[in-house]
């Protein structure tokens, strides 16, 4: 387990800057991590930290989203640019760095990718990809399908899920990252 003292710091950091609501989906990302972790042969620690911190920037107000994605030196596509419910990935892995002096680029990219995925995409990014996904409080219609999915194959799962992210996209006519479109390509060659 990651230092007590550091993750109680940052537990506290989110309860003064989350709602009620959303820290309890911070820990139990957190906690759905760690077993992916150990079912994968990930990092539980680095899995436990990057599931708790991912949705740090989520409740920041959008003006303040706004300029740190647009001071980011991390590699953000112009559809990102323009999509407000993206920002939030991409100031998380900001934020982390400065609020917390987090610079593990497993982590980093964790954070960076866990709305929108990426190609060749890091172990531990997808353990936080599809944690968000599968956590105990969500309720979506296919949970547990997704579940299910997340216990047999990482592989499997991300392109499940990819499937069902983009095929949502289309159908209310948003614009598709281009990270996403690599992640969907690299995990479709993946699975056969
Ligand atoms: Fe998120
Ligand atoms: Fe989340």
């Amino acid at each position: 387990m990651a230092d007590k003292k550091v993750i109680g710091a940052y537990k506290a950091y989110l309860k003064d800057h989350l709602s009620k609501k959303r820290y309890t989906h911070s820990v139990n990302v957190a906690n759905a991590a760690v077993t992916l972790a150990k079912r994968y042969g990930a990092d539980t620690d680095k899995a436990y930290v990057a599931g708790l911190l991912h949705d740090v920037a989520k409740e920041l107000p959008v003006d303040e989203l706004a300029k740190i994605v647009e001071k980011s030196s991390l590699d953000v596509c112009d559809i990102e640019k323009k999509a407000i419910p993206l920002f939030h990935g991409i100031a998380g892995a900001e934020l982390i760095r400065t609020l917390f002096d987090i610079h593990d680029p497993e982590i980093i990219s964790a954070i960076r990718y866990h709305t929108v995925a990426c190609g060749n995409m890091p172990k531990l990014s997808q353990i936080i990809y599809l944690a968000d996904l599968i956590s105990e409080d969500r309720d979506y219609k296919d949970v547990k399908k997704m579940r299910k999915y997340s216990e047999q194959s990482l592989e499997k799962a991300m392109l499940e899920a990819l499937k069902f992210s983009i095929r949502d996209s289309v159908d209310k006519g948003n614009t598709i990252p281009v990270s996403t479109l690599m992640a969907y390509n690299d995990f479709t060659e993946t699975v056969k």
